[in-house]
């Protein structure tokens, strides 16, 4: 091999260094859940359930901020949308694009057939919708969900403006932002520009759904459980494992 391949090989290894950066490998959980269930979104400013330690069978729950969004706050402290509460949701906590086929985030999920405490599994989506069938989205469960009579999986995945849902009081008492600044109570803003409605720490997370989700609504999901990347558990602080 003369000198100038050798110097290209090591280009090209170098070359392959800098792709692989930042892009880990999805790898499946042994014995882990898999299934279908249907999605809808939500972003109420509540501090997440997994967020409280009694909750989570890990050394540390997920990360919960003060009203800023940033500041990480005491696990023990009430939620912003009960009364007196001051814990909320973190800024960072919603779903963004790794690449045009992957996206990572976050949900709320209610699983059936199983009895484990899901608080910070990772689950790996595959949407059914034709106009999603490319792309996969990998959320770490963060807080539960209701409904347990619909006998499906559900996955909320937490998307900053798109309802508040139940909790109408928790995002105008974090950011002192009238509730219709934040779109229908079931659904959020309608269109991309609407996101700007929100204060600006939101603006990327709200409209993640209107340009790599293309907008589409509540797509069904088929799944499986995965371990969780390092990228979500820096995020969110809660590792399943440890
Ligand atoms: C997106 O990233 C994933 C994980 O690294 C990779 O498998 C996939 O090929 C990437 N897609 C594109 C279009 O680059």
């Amino acid at each position: 091999m003369n000198f100038l391949a050798i110097g290209s090989l090591v280009i090209l290894a170098l070359a392959n260094c800098k792709a692989d950066h930042g892009s880990e490998e999805i790898i499946l959980k042994q014995g882990g859940l898999s299934g279908t269930g249907t999605t809808t979104r939500y972003w109420d400013c509540c501090k997440p359930t997994c967020a409280w330690p009694g909750h989570v069978d890990y050394k540390s729950p997920v990360r919960s901020c003060e009203a800023n969004g940033v500041t990480t706050i005491d696990p023990e402290v009430q939620s912003g949308c009960e009364s007196d509460g001051r814990s909320y949701i973190c800024t960072d906590q919603g779903g963004f694009a790794i690449n045009s086929t992957l996206a990572y985030g976050f949900a709320a999920a209610r699983f059936i057939n199983t009895e484990r405490n899901m608080c910070c599994a990772c689950v790996l989506f595959t949407f059914q919708s034709d106009e999603l069938k490319d792309k996969k989205m990998l959320v770490q469960v963060t807080n539960t969900g209701n409904a347990p009579e619909s006998g499906t999986n559900l996955f909320d995945i937490a998307m900053p403006g798109s309802g508040v849902g139940y909790y109408t009081q928790g995002c105008t008492s974090q950011w002192h932002s009238d509730v219709s600044n934040w779109g229908d109570q079931y659904g959020g803003v309608r269109e991309e520009a609407d996101c700007y409605n929100l204060p600006k720490w939101l603006w990327d997370g709200c409209k993640f759904r209107f340009e790599w989700m293309k907008g589409v609504s509540n797509p069904p999901v088929s799944f499986v459980e995965v371990e969780c990347p390092k990228k979500l558990l820096s995020i969110s602080g809660c590792n399943p494992v440890s």
